[in-house]
């Protein structure tokens, strides 16, 4: 970037970040998560921290949090709050006491305390007590100045309005503590549920709630919302008890009668405190309310004032958090990645970003029309999700940080893997590759051709479909039933013993039941029950062949779309090319069908079965396999003309309805039964 447009771009940054600032702090409305405000915080320090020279002293990254709103009469802080660093998991955890251990002498060190609390979701509260009495309470403000919002934090039941509530705890003179204000979910709930049925703005999340409710106008709104407190900080306690350490303020507290949470606890065993924050991951989403983490605390006073503060930030604490499932980043590029069949499926370059724990450089963007809907352009902001093992996916744009340099995207012409051209067929969102010799295609679908459902050719996976496209070794399925010894110990890391197990494998593999090597095929929409259908129906890859769509329509689980996309399929040259290869390797290309079984291997004929549920011993595929061994067949739904449903746990609705129409029900001992007492 020039220097010119870094200026005009920190220009941008600072109004935006003083808007949602804004919308924040004094509407109480904000418009962009924390996550996306939290991306703009960071573009700026960066640009900052690269251009010193063009830091301001109004800029947002000077100060500590938002401005106090005018509605409430201003209250200066008598200590300025800080914030908190972060450590995201265990090793940065374990970083920060480095830190602080390199700080302190090796006595100090030595016995080293910790005091861990949740970090509650809601509004920092700073409570002042004259002489036992309730008299100022304010918000948190911009870290030096907060607002007056003593009348409404009376209305809350958890504040004391004097202290001590009970016991023997002599009350100071003056006394100024600070906790969190939070509203419990189960609150939050009920409360927006009646507001929405009044017709009321309902809020967003259980925090924005309970800044909400503490900052209105009139103290009766307050009164009727459900908040609560956990106080966490001696700030001031003049003519009182004078903690020397964390744990005995907060014991102070809890005497004078404040709320203080059970679930703090303290530590001398570092590594103890490390398993604490792990452990507490899946426990936080039980409680009752909303946390962002823990906050760790270095228990001795006198050890925290030695440390002292970074920035905004004390050494002393740190907030531990767990990694978000949601992030801002830049989208860098859109590429197009081509799939076994051919399809086009477009993806985000991002410029690499933190995401539940795991860093990711690519998301889906699905297809043109996704992209198109949510306007997502190359170089915008953008929200990347990730859900558990799924992949990452982009979910929008942040439109409002837009320079006018980003770019629209438009689907290539052709492939941009063999570059032929591309189609969309009519009525599908997705593009497709129709060029069978795509290398790219081919990639995926040899692997996918070798994968457990298919040809089960262990040892061959997508690195090694890759290298032997790669190498010219292999130019469509059938050419793997080619592979000479000498070809592979040519390649890298393939030594004589991995090259055995290889061969011996793709030899296993000549060697399949039917259904497995119409799965392999790859064609669009015949996944493995389907293909069970056609073997079961066709019992040879020539019957298949010969089938027209009207046929095919007719067997049950096929529709149009499906019959469709066979015929097509075998009606290409390239792909009777292939059937033909596979044949003349060896691949073995029909079963036997039940009449021409031997006398005694067909228990099962004519007999229909159905298979509900999960199992013992043999999975989906295998049942199934057995049953067609032996003359049965299988469908997929219970009819009048089913003869057996076969039962493993968690059946489904099949059950219901085989139970409905009288079908004898047997377990996986029953199906052997009735092979073994037939061949008898
Ligand atoms: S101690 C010097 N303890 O988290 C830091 N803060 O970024 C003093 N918070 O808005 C903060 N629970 O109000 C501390 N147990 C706890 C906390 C806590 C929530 C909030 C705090 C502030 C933010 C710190």
């Amino acid at each position: 970037m020039s220097d010119e447009s870094v200026a005009k771009r920190i220009a941008r940054l600072r109004e935006l970040i003083n808007y949602h600032n804004y919308r924040y702090y004094v509407l109480d409305s904000p418009e962009i998560s924390d996550a996306e405000y939290d991306a703009l915080l960071r573009e700026l320090r960066q640009l900052e921290a690269e251009h010193p020279e063009l830091i301001t002293p109004d800029s947002p990254t000077q100060r500590v949090g938002g401005e106090p709103s005018d509605r409430f009469e201003r209250v200066e802080h008598p200590v300025p709050m800080l914030s908190l660093s972060n450590a995201f998991g265990p090793d940065e955890l374990r970083a920060w006491r480095n830190r602080i251990a390199r700080i302190l002498s090796s006595e100090a060190v030595e016995k080293l305390a910790y005091v861990v609390e949740p970090k509650i979701d809601g509004l920092t509260v700073v409570l002042h007590y004259q002489d036992g009495l309730f008299v100022l309470g304010a918000t948190r403000g911009d870290g030096y100045v907060g607002e007056d919002i003593t009348a409404n934090l009376r209305t809350v039941p958890a504040v004391p309005l004097r202290i001590p509530i009970a016991g023997d705890a002599r009350p100071p003179r003056r006394l100024v503590v600070r906790g969190e204000a939070y509203m419990p979910r189960v609150a939050f709930e009920r409360m927006n549920a009646e507001l929405s049925a009044r017709g009321e703005r309902t809020f967003a999340n259980p925090r924005n709630a309970a800044a909400g409710s503490l900052r209105q106008l009139d103290p009766k709104v307050t009164a009727s919302r459900p908040l609560s407190l956990w106080t966490y900080q001696v700030v001031l306690a003049e003519g009182g008890e004078t903690p020397r350490t964390q744990w005995e303020a907060l014991d102070y507290l809890r005497r004078l009668g404040f709320p203080v949470n059970p679930l703090n606890r303290r530590f001398e065993d570092f590594e103890a405190l490390v398993q604490y924050c792990i452990d507490w991951e899946p426990k936080r989403k039980e409680l009752p309310y909303d946390t962002d983490g823990l906050v760790i605390k270095v228990d001795d006073f006198a050890i925290q004032e030695q440390l002292g503060t970074v920035g905004n930030a004390p050494r002393w604490a740190i907030a531990y958090k767990y990694p978000s499932e949601e992030a801002v980043t830049r989208l860098l590029d859109i590429q197009v990645n081509v799939g076994r069949t051919g399809v086009l499926t477009p993806y985000a370059v991002l410029e690499p970003v933190r995401v539940g724990g795991v860093t990711v450089r690519n998301a889906t963007l699905h297809n043109e029309d996704y992209i198109r809907e949510k306007d997502i352009r190359i170089g915008d902001m953008v929200v990347v999700q990730r859900a558990g093992e799924v992949i990452p996916q982009v979910v929008r744009v942040l439109k409002e940080v837009r320079t006018g340099d980003e770019r629209k995207w438009h689907m290539p012409k052709r492939c941009p893997v063999c570059g032929e051209p591309i189609v969309r067929p009519e009525g599908e969102v997705a593009y497709y590759c129709v060029n069978a010799s795509c290398p790219a295609q081919l990639v995926r679908l040899v692997e996918y051709f070798a994968s457990r459902n298919a040809m089960d050719i262990a040892g061959l996976g997508e690195k090694q479909a890759a290298l032997f496209v790669e190498k010219g070794l292999i130019h469509d399925i059938a050419d793997l039933f080619y592979l000479k010894p000498e070809q592979l110990l040519e390649l890298e890391g393939f030594k004589e013993k991995r090259v055995q197990n290889l061969m011996n494998a793709i030899e296993a593999a000549k060697n399949r039941p039917l259904a497995r090597l119409i799965t392999g095929l790859g064609i669009k929409f015949v996944g493995s029950t389907v293909a069970e259908t056609l073997a079961q129906h066709y019992y040879s890859i020539d019957a298949l062949m010969r089938a027209t769509e009207e046929e095919l329509v007719q067997i049950e689980g096929i529709g149009p779309k499906i019959a469709k996309s066979i015929v097509d399929w075998f009606s290409r040259e390239s792909n009777r090319r292939v059937i033909e290869k596979l044949r003349a390797a060896g691949v073995r290309m029909a079963d036997v069908a039940p009449e021409t079984l031997e006398e005694g291997k067909r228990p099962l004929e004519g007999k229909t079965f159905v298979i509900t549920g999960t199992l013992p011993t043999m999975s989906r595929q295998e049942v199934t396999e057995f049953i067609v061994r032996h003359g049965g067949r299988v469908t997929n739904t219970v009819s009048r003309r089913t003869d057996y449903l076969v039962v493993g746990a968690s059946p489904g609705s099949k059950l219901r309805r085989a139970q409905e129409l009288g079908v004898p029900i047997i377990d996986e001992e029953g199906l052997k039964a009735l092979v073994n007492e037939a061949s008898e």
